[in-house]
């Protein structure tokens, strides 16, 4: 009789594990996690591995040539795990399985449930698509109307499988016979077009047959060409004219391969041209759409004759890039929880939620009736309040055909951040579910859980994950509102920890460091934003710290809480380039104090026009982080291997260190800018020599009681004040800070109904109006960098080893608070600390992982060290 195995490889991902298909790279990483079916197994380690690959041709049932067997690799890795096989060849699908051995057991596991991936288009040469556009000629200067392009495409013989490889110079959805390509939205998203510009690959077998077939595209400016930046943007940052990218590529059931693809037309039933029913459409304004316009253009045999031709574009493809992490898709529907009358007398809806996304439509009336709708975060006085958006009209419209059973319609090419739609036009009586909030951002797979006895905690939280969704639309965003939604280096830098706790971005913020590197300057700076656009923003970029120094630490972040190493690798030119520019801008002082800095920014005591005037001062901010970066950089050089850099680094660090307290560390134990910020970072950063630590901790911990716990940070101390009393003892100081509610606070905003973090401590006064100033955002999430202290410190869940290989269970709650409890899919598989009060002390209960141990560090109890499974401990005090 069989036993039922008590560990399973389950998890198999090549790479971030999305996407599976149009893989860029021909030796992917492989990672799998071995779970216990039951109670972890005792003595069961992964000592070796045996990677099974075995090739899967298009045509079903064709011969396979045999499986390939990387035969048993000595090894307890099981993340990011070279590539053992041959390497993929441009468009092979191989079927990948995995089992594992033990020392204490002769047999190995299973083999894992198989995981099929397929390579891209791995050469340039592969591409044989060229960008095509409409053949009119269009205003420079204005808006183009989204066009749409169709070919039909004559298949002689039945699909065995087909491909679809597409981007666009510009945003596109494209269609098959009727039926739409792929569920992602403003595809190709937003890399420096530049350098690399993304394509992805579509399954679109079942959307074929043998017969006569049509190929269709919606096309609009997006990114590449339309109106983009603050203070009335730029438009064709890219170029003037947009353009389709497609490379169709079907395997027939007898052996041939048809391609069409996107390129000159000599053929006259080839790619044509024409308007289509969206009449208007900017990522900032909103779309247009005259549903009596609408044409099935997508349907073979539609009549083009009268359509224009296409023009051909350039685009060298050794510049096309394959995704690194998932698409943007509509993850979840939000219901109006309300309809509101304003005082005016307009109609509003209120989702209950501040989100980016867009609204679905259900309705009926007569042909040429025109539905408004306009969005917005907020309310001020009972009506729509828009200032804060800038020139963002983020105004949708939509024109009725007169359809007898009711109309269907979502814009395809906007997006809007926002909780409020006021809506004009509607014909009849607005009914539930007639609209429809459709939230949408990078599909990222949700890692992360937080829970604990107080409400008003578990909300922040939630706003902290709904600023997370919003902002992480393609690139990390700074907000999704307003006429800016930029790659804000800064802000992601600081939020880097808490992102990779509760979505898996590793594969996101990896294609996205690669655009970081792709847009730094031959002397070292980073860009403020990424990708960069002119704009008025200090163009060209100058170096600045906090936000530059985003080139070494989140490649650090990925590589702490995801166990890539290779991203490391990757960025290691870059993060090295940003420190020796930095050692070049501060000399032999070491001191980093000249040039454009914005410190501690959006400090709560700066006056709403001045965000950088800070309480602590700006060169200090800079210094410190100058000496954060070198050693984290040291940290990276010796990960690498690179010793002599190692060194070199480690060395810079202290020197900077050193000048550092000369500078800042006055004779009386305090820092030169006695305030939350510049405490917080000598003691995270670990500048203080260490008998002049503890007398920083007191004082940070005197600064938040004489601020009545009312929070003093910005951006730069925003990430670390609550670590740093943490780490000096003053836990309780640490928690009435995340706990106060007075203004500013992060419980000021959720006590002023805020659904998600906002950019200022304040962007709603106390007397509920918006925050006069002109840079005001009700969904950024920086200041939400606190949750990476509250998964650690309140909850206890830290990550001591690259990818939480071992962890770190040290719990650190303040007295008001019952229980807690955090968890988190970590590469290993999933771990959790969860723990609640019983008289003076605490229960506890710890999940690790297999091939996990964790170090169990709980109050008044003393340090010890587990195994695999679930643990459960008692203390006293
Ligand atoms: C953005 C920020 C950014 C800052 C820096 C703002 O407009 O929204 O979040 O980091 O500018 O200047």
């Amino acid at each position: 009789m069989r036993h039922r195995p008590d560990v399973v490889i389950t998890d198999l991902r090549a790479e971030h594990g999305d996407p599976r298909l149009g893989l860029g790279t021909a030796r992917p990483r492989l990672s799998w996690i071995a779970r216990p079916t039951a109670a972890p197994p005792d003595g069961w380690r992964q000592s070796a591995y045996e990677v099974l690959v075995e090739p899967v041709p298009a045509l079903v049932g064709a011969e396979r040539a045999p499986t390939w067997s990387s035969g048993r690799i000595g090894s307890g890795d099981s993340v990011l795990v070279p590539w053992p096989a041959q390497p993929l060849s441009s468009r092979e699908r191989v079927r990948v399985r995995v089992r594992a051995w033990s020392p204490d057991r002769p047999e190995p596991t299973a083999a894992s449930a198989p995981l099929e991936i397929e390579a891209g288009l791995l050469q340039a040469s592969d591409w044989v698509a060229v960008p095509i556009g409409p053949d009119w000629d269009e205003d420079p200067g204005a808006d183009h109307r989204p066009a749409l392009l169709r070919r039909d495409v004559h298949l002689p013989a039945p699909v065995a499988r087909a491909r679809l490889h597409l981007s666009a110079h510009g945003l596109c959805e494209a269609e098959l016979n009727g039926r739409r390509v792929g569920d992602d939205v403003l595809a190709p998203g937003w890399t420096s077009y530049h350098h690399r510009l993304r394509y992805r690959t579509h399954d679109v077998t079942a959307l074929l047959h043998e017969g006569d077939n049509a190929l269709g595209a919606w096309l609009a400016d997006g990114w590449y060409r339309g109106r983009y930046g603050t203070h009335g943007g730029n438009r064709n940052l890219y170029g003037e004219r947009t353009a389709l990218l497609a490379q169709l590529e079907v395997d027939l059931t007898d052996g041939r391969r048809v391609v069409v693809a996107t390129g000159p037309e000599q053929d006259p039933r080839g790619w044509r041209a024409a308007h289509g029913p969206v009449t208007a459409s900017s990522l900032y304004d909103g779309e247009s759409y005259d549903a009596r316009l609408a044409v099935p253009f997508s349907l073979a045999g539609f009549d083009d004759s009268g359509w224009a031709g296409v023009r051909t574009y350039e685009r060298d493809p050794a510049t096309l890039v394959a995704a690194d992490g998932p698409a943007v898709r509509c993850t979840r529907e939000v219901l109006p929880q309300a309809v509101l009358t304003t005082p005016s007398g307009r109609t509003v809806l209120d989702f209950g939620q501040n989100l980016a996304g867009r609204v679905r439509l259900r309705v009926r009336g007569s042909a040429g009736e025109r539905v408004q709708l306009r969005h917005a975060e907020v309310l001020q006085d009972g009506e729509l309040y828009t200032r804060t958006l800038q020139t963002a009209a983020a105004t949708d419209t939509y024109v009725l055909a007169g359809a007898p059973g009711g109309e269907e319609w979502e814009p395809r090419f906007t997006l809007h951040g926002f909780r409020y739609v006021e809506v004009t036009g509607w014909p009849g009586r607005l009914h539930e579910g007639d609209v429809v909030a459709r939230a949408h951002h990078s599909d990222l797979r949700r890692t992360g859980w937080f829970t604990c006895s107080d409400e008003r905690l578990n909300r922040l939280h939630e706003n902290v994950v709904w600023s997370m969704r919003s902002n992480f639309v393609d690139i990390p965003t700074d907000c999704p509102q307003r006429d800016e939604r930029l790659g804000w280096t800064g802000d992601i830098q600081v939020f880097g920890p808490t992102a990779s706790f509760l979505y898996d971005c590793a594969g996101f913020l990896s294609g996205w460091l690669a655009d970081v590197a792709a847009e730094q300057l031959p002397d070292g700076t980073v860009p403020w934003y990424v990708p960069m656009i002119p704009a008025e923003f200090w163009d060209p970029p100058q170096p600045g710290a906090v936000w530059g120094d985003v080139a070494v630490l989140l490649p650090h972040v990925l590589h702490e809480r995801y166990g890539d190493a290779g991203v490391l690798r990757r960025q290691y030119d870059s993060a090295r380039a940003w420190v020796d520019l930095v050692e070049r801008l501060a000399g032999p002082s070491r001191l980093w104090n000249t040039g454009l800095q914005l410190g501690d920014w959006l400090d709560p005591a700066a006056p709403p026009e001045e965000p950088a005037a800070a309480r602590t001062d700006r060169y200090l901010v800079a210094t410190a982080y100058f000496a954060h970066s070198a050693r984290t950089l040291a940290g990276i050089a010796q990960v690498l291997g690179e010793q002599e850099d190692a060194a070199r680094y480690t060395d810079l660090a202290r020197q900077v260190r050193e000048a550092f307290v000369a500078e800042h560390a006055t004779a009386d134990g305090r820092l030169s800018s006695d305030a939350q910020t510049a405490y917080a970072l000598a003691i995270v950063f670990d500048l203080l020599p260490a008998d002049r630590r503890a007398a920083a901790g007191t004082r940070l911990a005197e600064l938040v009681a004489a601020d009545g716990h009312r929070v003093a940070t910005g951006f730069a101390g925003v990430n670390l004040v609550a670590d740093a009393l943490t780490r000096t003892g003053h836990d309780e100081a640490a928690y009435a800070l995340l706990t106060e509610t007075g203004c500013p606070s992060w419980l000021y905003q959720v006590s002023m109904g805020a659904t998600t973090t906002w950019e200022r401590w304040d962007s709603m006064l106390p007397d509920g109006t918006v925050n006069p100033g002109h840079m005001t955002s009700f969904n950024h999430y920086a200041l939400g960098s606190i949750a990476d202290w509250v998964h650690r410190s309140v909850a206890g869940l830290a990550p001591a080893a690259p990818g939480y290989r071992r962890l770190l269970v040290r719990p650190r709650p303040g007295r008001g608070l019952a229980s807690a409890s955090a968890r988190h899919e970590t590469p290993y598989g999933p771990a959790a600390v969860s723990w609640r009060r019983r008289g003076g002390g605490l229960v506890v209960d710890v999940d690790v992982p297999l091939g996990v141990t964790a170090t169990i560090d709980l109050p008044g109890h003393p340090v010890g060290h587990v195994g695999a499974g679930r643990h459960h401990f008692e203390t006293e005090s």
